[in-house]
């Protein structure tokens, strides 16, 4: 792996030997000088609270260096072009650009484009991945539950607008999750079910829960949304909120996930999102952990 952009094209054992890299530096912490001077950059122009700041703590605890780009500060916001960027910051000698981008392929162009060996990790592009989402998720659902052959998972929010969406089905098929529903009302559901590898779609939530051993609740994605599309809270809610009545309906240790920013009281209540099924906390935690996996990854040469 030089770069990561989707996980559109690892297999189970690329995800399985991140996934038990990760559940490693979870369990025995990691040689804080592993990365020692290498240099991890973070370019982020979408906000971002939870993957940011765990892609500079990765970074951190395996004793890279760490730049934090400020765009608000930088030339881009002068005009200077993206290539422009990239080609100034690789003649400072980086080892991995981190970035976000609300444009679909924008990581990929980047990466593309570079003239060194910069490894570009994606942290989320559009609607389209993002893939150390999708690796946390697995790991968070496997520490529960190894058999993921058996489990029955369904996603349920903003499918059509949402990344984790894809890089979570993508993830979860290629580990061989075979029961995956995606759930949403009809507008939010994905036109093509191409990057959506054996998923199954309803517009029912009750029906689509029964029985669930992981539901996975999404935000709706209001910035890639026009605002006609965009539903009453109250009834989204009512249709396709998760409260602890509906999840009286999954199976009785369901896990429930969500990748955050949580909304309460439109996707998920307070009191599933604070309840004792929730693994919210668990996943930031988790976090942490697969993008050391990553970075570690593509900045090491194989043993
Ligand atoms: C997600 C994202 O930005 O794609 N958040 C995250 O990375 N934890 C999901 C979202 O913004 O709803």
């Amino acid at each position: 792996m030089h770069h990561l952009l989707t996980l559109e094209h690892l297999d189970r054992t690329a995800i399985t030997g991140l996934l038990d890299r990760a559940e490693g530096f979870r369990r025995d912490g990691a040689p804080r000088d592993l990365l020692l001077g290498r240099t991890v950059l973070t370019l982020f122009f979408e906000h971002s609270t939870r993957t940011r700041t765990s892609f500079v703590l990765a970074a951190k605890r395996l004793g890279a260096d760490n730049v934090n780009f400020d765009l608000s500060h930088s030339s881009t916001s002068k005009g200077e072009s993206l290539l422009d960027t990239l080609h100034t910051l690789e003649a400072m000698g980086l080892d991995a650009l981190v970035v976000r981008h609300n444009e679909n392929g924008m990581p990929k162009y980047l990466a593309d484009h570079a003239t060194t060996n910069v490894a570009v990790v994606n942290a989320g592009d559009g609607t389209h991945a993002h893939p150390t989402q999708g690796l946390l998720d697995a790991l968070t659902i496997r520490q529960r539950r190894p058999d993921l052959e058996n489990l029955r998972i369904t996603i349920c929010g903003d499918i059509r607008h949402s990344r984790v969406a894809r890089s979570d089905a993508q993830a979860l098929h290629a580990l061989g999750v075979n029961d995956i529903r995606l759930c949403a009302p009809a507008a939010m559901l994905p036109q093509t079910l191409s990057e959506f590898p054996g998923c199954a779609t309803s517009e029912d939530f009750d029906a689509a829960i029964g029985g669930s051993d992981v539901v996975i609740m999404l935000r709706i994605q209001k910035e890639r949304m026009a605002a006609a599309q965009f539903p009453n809270a109250a009834d989204y809610h009512a249709r396709y909120g998760l409260d602890a009545r509906r999840l009286a309906l999954a199976a009785t240790d369901c896990q429930v996930l969500h990748p955050g920013p949580i909304n309460r009281g439109i996707e998920i209540a307070a009191e599933v999102a604070d309840g004792p099924q929730s693994r919210i906390l668990d996943q930031v935690a988790n976090g942490v952990a697969v993008r050391m996996a990553v970075l570690t990854d593509l900045l090491t040469p194989p043993a």
